[in-house]
């Protein structure tokens, strides 16, 4: 067996959802209408996640650097993510999805908050999928704020200390990310889970976020199987080159 995966449980999939607007523009849309569409994608990936062996699934929604973008796509997006938190929520805990959301949240309008409030709370419980997702994210500034919060209470500190204090923070509920998505053509990380995906292996896919489905995620999950992970050590030896007996 070559993957590891913790036992009774599945990996860990993050996802960049990038093409959103690439797709809209193409099809002579809105680039808000892209991530309208996008939230169809997301309900496709979430329900055939668990059965494709998927235990957590991270996706960026929205990023830190995204405030950059025009304050009317900005708000658009934030409408979108507290639409889909408000229709789907409750289907979400009937399907048994734990949701939460990672990044900052001291900027986020506040009927965005209420809505992640209250669908964290409602969900709470339920165990088939762990779902994340990045509103206002920088894994910088998670790293950063790992590391600030730990200094905290700090004395004689480490470097090692310091490292198995922010990997906890950053990894005690989700673990490590074992297999990171981006659609859209792109072959960056745009600050995603930088410190989270230090062994992550990396799937790049030229489809558009909202053309994403079922079978991309199956062909990234095989794709990821197929893959030897060694983890800075040698790979295991197969059985007829181990040393024989005498
Ligand atoms: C990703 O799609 C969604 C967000 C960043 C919110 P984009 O909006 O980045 O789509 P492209 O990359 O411009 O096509
Ligand atoms: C990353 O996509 C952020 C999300 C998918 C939410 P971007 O489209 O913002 O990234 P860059 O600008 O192409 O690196
Ligand atoms: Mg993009």
């Amino acid at each position: 067996m070559i993957m590891q995966i913790r036992e009774g449980s599945g990996i860990h999939v993050g996802i960049i959802m990038d093409g959103n607007g690439r797709w809209a523009t193409r099809q002579g849309l809105s680039r808000v209408a892209g991530h309208r569409a996008g939230v169809a994608a997301v309900r496709r990936t979430v329900e055939s996640a668990p059965e494709l062996g998927v235990r957590v699934l991270t996706v960026y929604a929205f990023s830190e650097d995204n405030w950059a973008r025009p304050s009317q796509e900005v708000e658009s997006i934030f409408w979108i993510i507290r639409a889909f938190l408000r229709l789907e929520g409750e289907r979400l805990r009937k399907a048994g999805v734990r949701l939460e959301v990672i990044g900052r949240r001291d900027r986020i309008p506040r009927a965005l908050l209420r809505e992640i409030q209250h669908a964290e709370e409602a969900t709470a419980m339920e165990r088939t999928l762990h779902l994340r997702i990045a509103i206002d994210y920088s894994a910088r500034s998670s790293i950063a704020d790992a590391a600030t919060a730990a200094l905290q209470h700090a004395e004689g500190f480490t470097a090692e200390r310091m490292r198995a204090i922010i990997t906890q923070t950053l990894t005690a509920q989700s673990g490590d990310v074992d297999l990171l998505i981006r659609t859209g053509g792109e072959k960056r990380l745009s600050d995603y889970l930088l410190w989270e995906s230090a062994y992550a292996e990396l799937f790049f896919t030229d489809r558009m976020w909202p053309e994403f489905d079922r079978s991309d995620l199956a062909a990234a999950v095989n794709e990821f199987r197929r893959r030897e992970r060694r983890f800075g050590a040698v790979p295991a030896p197969v059985p007829s080159q181990l040393p024989v007996a005498i």
